[in-house]
């Protein structure tokens, strides 16, 4: 989902009046982009408009992954680039400001400034409430480091309810409903740098829901580093959890579908298989990593189940939703695979069946167990086990494609397509349909019966 800057000839956009411009590139998990909105709302209270293009831009804010140490070090490079075009302005007497945000920044803090002269702010996942705040800071020449774990609610701070009714979010929408993680699974850090388990309170969520609709939004996918995890309370005090949440958000109106990610077995509780079972809005989708097929890895990894249980987890959904479609993510090459946990993982994937799927190999990350662990597996190794996997699991996802040929079902329509006259929806499956429609219908729902697939598509025609 990223890509690098590219940094086109530096122009002389100027920007007229107060109204300040910011940028934001945003890398990772659908969490990030969920706050790289949530900060550009905040900074619009401050006079701020997001702009696509960099080169007008007072603010560049670089929202950073560290999951992998590629992604990390990305980050670097990308700084160094934007150190030259602050060098450019600065000739020209124009400021530019310089922002790093996201879990590089949970991460490495300070470090970030000692390595990237051009930095500003530094500013962790869980203080982006006060970035305004530490832009003021800045402008008045300190370097700021913000990554505290804020013991105030860095959601209820930010105006996202107020700004969904005037901003336009199109027909799909990202609500975050939980935030970081207790687990941690030896090789990850998303427990470092997103912190301990929150849940948003249900109150919170809903009007936040209820804004979103009303704004126009048709589909929510509620977010979580693991979202099932998500529970609360309602006025009565009873406990809930992410199957009661479905539940209650489904009866807002107008709004049409909903999805969740990306959830963890362990908090596949039977509420949750419940709601599958009898919300139709829910789609029949599931994203539920389990990263290796073999036991003794799955214990190293500390995911706490074995593979058997993943596959009986499975079995109990798709008998309650049958036309349920998995999508899972996968580690190849964690310290100590052999060829025959490996053989485990594909035997797994034969049996699951995936419709999509994320792979990886495994990338030693600076202070997680794993790091630790002897056994480390050679890099050729994990090309070679990872090109197996996804070769396998690419035949799955066109398997998957191939098998809804014929088939008739409703997608929701989405944006334009690329030719005058059509339209791009989204099954229930996630996969993109091209079909024939009128703008006016963006946002709808209508049937369709596939009649062929594309790369990354599929090809229907209305019924
Ligand atoms: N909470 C989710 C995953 C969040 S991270 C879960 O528990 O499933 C997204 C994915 O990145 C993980 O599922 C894993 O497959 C991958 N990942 C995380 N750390 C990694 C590492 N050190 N090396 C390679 N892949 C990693
Ligand atoms: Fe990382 Fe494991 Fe937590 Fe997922 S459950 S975010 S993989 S520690
Ligand atoms: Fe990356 Fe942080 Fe998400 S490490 S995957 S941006 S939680």
């Amino acid at each position: 989902m990223s890509n690098d800057i590219a940094l086109p000839a530096e122009t002389d956009a100027t920007t007229t009046g107060a109204q300040r411009k910011v940028f934001v590139k945003t890398y990772g998990c659908q969490m990030n982009v969920y706050d790289s909105d949530r900060m550009t709302d905040a900074l619009s209270r401050d006079g701020y408009v997001a702009t696509d293009d960099m080169q007008e831009a007072d603010l560049v804010l670089i929202n950073t992954c560290h999951i992998r140490e590629k992604a990390a070090e990305k980050v670097y490079s990308q700084l160094g680039r934007l150190r030259e075009m602050k060098k450019a302005r600065a000739a020209r007497g124009r400021e530019l400001m310089i922002g790093v945000t996201g879990c590089v920044a949970q991460a490495e803090g300070e470090e970030i400034l000692r390595r990237a002269p051009a930095v500003d702010v530094v500013i962790g996942p869980q203080t982006y409430h006060r970035l305004p705040e530490a832009l003021k800071r800045a402008k008045a020449g300190e370097r700021v480091v913000d990554t505290e774990y804020a013991l105030e609610d860095k959601f209820s701070h930010l105006p996202q309810a107020e700004k969904a009714k005037t901003r336009s979010r199109g027909v799909t929408a990202f609500l975050t409903v939980q935030e970081g993680c207790d687990k941690f699974c030896t090789f990850c850090v998303v427990p470092y740098t997103r912190g301990s388990e929150v849940s948003r309170p249900l109150a919170q969520v809903m009007e936040e829901a209820r804004n979103l609709v009303s704004a126009g939004v048709r589909e929510l996918t509620l977010l979580g580093q693991n979202v099932n995890a998500w529970h609360g309370k309602d006025a009565d005090g009873r406990e809930l959890t992410l199957g009661d949440l479905l539940n209650r958000l489904s009866e807002i109106p107008g709004l049409l579908r909903l999805r969740y990610t990306t959830s963890h077995p362990r908090d596949m509780d039977e509420r949750l298989i419940d709601a599958h079972r009898n919300l139709r809005m829910l789609m029949p989708y599931l994203h539920l990593p389990v990263q290796s097929g073999s036991d003794r890895i799955l214990k190293a990894m500390n995911r706490r189940h074995t593979a058997k249980d993943y596959v009986a987890l499975i079995e109990r959904i798709r008998s309650a939703r049958p036309d349920i479609a998995l999508s899972g993510d996968f580690i190849v090459g964690f310290p100590g695979e052999t060829e025959e946990d490996f053989a485990e993982t594909m035997r797994l994937i034969e049996t699951v069946g995936y419709a999509q799927a994320f792979s990886f190999k495994y990338s030693i990350r600076p202070g997680t167990p794993g790091a630790e662990l002897g056994g480390q597996v050679d890099e050729a190794v994990k090309t070679e086990r990872l090109e197996k996997l996804q070769a396998l699991l690419f035949s799955q996802q066109q398997q998957f494609n191939e098998s809804r040929v014929g088939l008739e079902f409703d997608i929701l329509l989405e944006k334009p397509g690329r030719l005058d006259g059509q339209l791009i929806g989204r099954s229930p499956w996630l996969q993109s349909v091209n079909v024939a429609g009128h703008p006016d219908e963006i946002g709808s729902l209508v049937r369709v019966r596939i009649t062929d697939t594309g790369v990354n598509s599929l090809f229907g025609e209305r019924v």
